[in-house]
């Protein structure tokens, strides 16, 4: 068996797993990313597409915001469309000038395997059998396995990035970890094209049909969603029924603008909410998916993987080089006060949009009062917006 040393080791070649490694080797700590696929196969998935303002400062503290800066496109609002109209979200006027950044995650992936290479940052690929172990004694220590060699490395600390299907969260034992669970009865049937977008700006629709969803990724690329049930399976909806179950929940003037092509990435996913407390469990913390899942309505996926990142990498630093252990310590209480607002607002936003198949009257009416108050409340307005760009860190 062949032996490492190192500070940390990082489960999860994720955008949280690589974010974190990039900060910490740009302060002197060093890491090690252990990653389960390939390369190719981590940058094929096609994800979400917003970040906040907080998320574009740690991606320039981590040195790796030169593309962002240059291809990112700031948006100031987004719209909702309901009952025939669109109306719009003002984000810079009720945060103070705040706004979100339309930049893909795919593409922060990309840009932090890059600064990652520059550095010569150690990322394994292709890890088998990835196990933590000693997470309550005074050092930890990770095995693996590759080219049927096997591997092991001796740490501080161990972070779980590794998703929601890692196995970081499941080597916490079942009596110290609580796991809070809501499925939805729908799921997102999304389609990437190399189409230019319908609008300049988000279009999140509320239907009698079902949500849909126009964003994009540049002037050339588009991604679009609608709600579909459960039991659909992508492979069954050509281009053709995707566009135009599209524009049948689109407002008129929209579905009239969009302009159609062949999908280029076409995949359903479900929607979740799901928390799991606490986020460390002796020497292992766990960080983004794998600790949390939101519904991907209100763009809050990678996100809240950033804060955690951030509380993270601050509870490092404060270890490492002041001696401190204070912030690491906080950082589940920390990391899980921000993350149950983040699934609060998401699952508020997905309830306002969807149609639920098997909600009453009653419950349509309360979601159009939901809409009718949003758009004549400033103050509501400005809930929305304060949520939509991030709350602090
Ligand atoms: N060993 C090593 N790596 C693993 C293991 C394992 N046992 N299990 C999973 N992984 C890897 C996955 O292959 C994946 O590349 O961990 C990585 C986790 O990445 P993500 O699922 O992308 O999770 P995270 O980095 O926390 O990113 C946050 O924000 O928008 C959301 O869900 C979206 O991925 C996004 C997330
Ligand atoms: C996306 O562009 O993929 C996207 C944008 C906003 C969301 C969800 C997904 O709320």
């Amino acid at each position: 068996m062949s032996t490492h040393q190192t500070q940390v080791v990082i489960i999860g070649g994720g955008p949280s797993g690589l974010l974190l490694s990039q900060l910490l080797h740009c302060k002197g700590i060093r890491s090690i990313v252990l990653e389960k696929h390939t390369r190719e196969y981590v940058l094929g998935r096609i994800r979400a597409g917003v970040l906040e303002h907080g998320f574009v400062n740690l991606m320039r503290e981590a040195g790796c915001s030169g593309r962002l800066n240059r291809e990112g496109e700031i948006h100031a609002g987004f719209h909702i469309a309901h009952q025939g109209r669109l109306d719009r979200i003002d984000l810079a006027k009720h945060t103070g000038g705040e706004t979100v950044m339309v930049y893909g995650q795919t593409e922060v992936t990309r840009d932090l395997y890059e600064a990652r290479d520059v550095m010569g940052g150690v990322i394994l690929h292709d890890v088998q059998n990835v196990q933590p172990h000693a997470l309550k004694d005074a050092r930890a220590y990770v095995t693996w396995e590759q080219d049927g060699a096997a591997h092991r490395a001796d740490c501080d600390f161990i972070v779980g990035a590794d998703g929601f299907h890692g196995v970081s969260r499941k080597s916490i034992p079942a009596e110290v970890l609580k796991e809070y669970e809501k499925v939805y009865p729908f799921g997102w049937l999304g389609v990437l094209s190399e189409t230019p977008p319908v609008a300049q700006e988000l279009i999140y629709a509320r239907h009698e049909r079902g949500f849909a969803l126009c964003s994009l990724r540049s002037r050339v690329l588009s991604r679009y969603y609608i709600q579909v049930p459960l039991t659909d399976r992508a492979e069954d909806w050509s281009d053709a029924a995707f566009w135009t179950e599209l524009k049948r929940r689109l407002p008129e003037q929209v579905a009239g603008q969009l302009e159609t092509g062949p999908s280029i990435e076409k995949s359903i996913a479900p929607l979740r909410s799901f928390v799991a407390e606490p986020m460390r469990y002796g020497n292992l913390f766990l960080a983004g998916d794998a600790a949390h899942i939101v519904p991907p309505t209100g763009a809050k996926g990678l996100n809240s993987a950033a804060s955690d990142i951030y509380y993270l990498y601050h509870g490092f630093l404060g270890h490492y080089l002041q001696g401190d252990s204070t912030a690491l310590d906080r950082y589940s209480e920390q990391a899980l006060a921000r993350v149950w607002k983040a699934e609060r607002f998401s699952w508020w936003m997905t309830n306002l949009l969807h149609r639920f198949p098997q909600g009453t009257e009653t419950d349509l009416r309360l979601q159009r009062a939901d809409l009718d108050y949003l758009f004549s409340s400033e103050a509501a307005q400005a809930s929305l917006a304060e949520n939509y760009v991030g709350l602090p860190y």
